[in-house]
């Protein structure tokens, strides 16, 4: 809370599936906001093919973070700086891993600060031991029969199981 009211964050991201470092830039997050809102896209700007529909991500995402009462896991479409609006959210969240997620981030931070100059993004870094973790090389590895375990929620673990079974 500030001068202006609660902080409210949001934290957008396809999280096909939800990672440990997806996990923990949720954590780090809630230090500094009163509210987080994890918002699952429906629709990315780098088209990719899903594992997850929208649907079963969100009811994952929901699992995971049942223990957290500030934050609210929702589904969105459109532009994220008008899904940002309507919750009264100023700042976007992203985890910055490495120089490779630079540009990428960056396009999008400067076009969403044109498309709304009151929202900032804010860049976060994961613990390292994230730092080489992305949902597509968890769904490449368990495509292929290996080990995620050490990098999400048994919950997830277990979906990925069911799917590839
Ligand atoms: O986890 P991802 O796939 O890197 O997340 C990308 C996401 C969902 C944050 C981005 O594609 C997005 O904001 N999509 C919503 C549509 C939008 O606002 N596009 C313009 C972004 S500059």
């Amino acid at each position: 809370m500030n001068a202006h009211g609660p902080i409210v964050a949001v934290y957008p991201g396809s999280f096909d599936p939800v990672t440990l470092g997806h996990e923990d830039v949720v954590r780090r997050t809630l230090r500094f906001s009163d509210r987080l809102v994890v918002a699952v896209a429906e629709s990315a700007t780098q088209p990719k093919g899903h594992l997850f529909p929208v649907a079963e991500r969100l009811e994952i995402m929901r699992e995971v973070f049942a223990g957290e009462p500030r934050v609210e896991c929702v589904a969105f479409s459109g532009l994220l700086v008008d899904f940002a609006r309507t919750l009264g959210a100023r700042f976007i969240i992203r985890g910055l891993r490495a120089v490779s997620d630079f540009d990428y981030e960056f396009q999008m931070a400067q076009m969403n600060r044109e498309l709304w100059e009151e929202v900032e993004t804010l860049f976060l870094t994961p613990d390292v031991h994230y730092s080489f973790l992305s949902a597509s090389l968890v769904r490449e590895v368990a495509s292929l029969g290996g080990d995620v375990g050490s990098f999400v929620s048994p919950v997830v673990l277990d979906r990925l199981r069911r799917r590839y079974s």
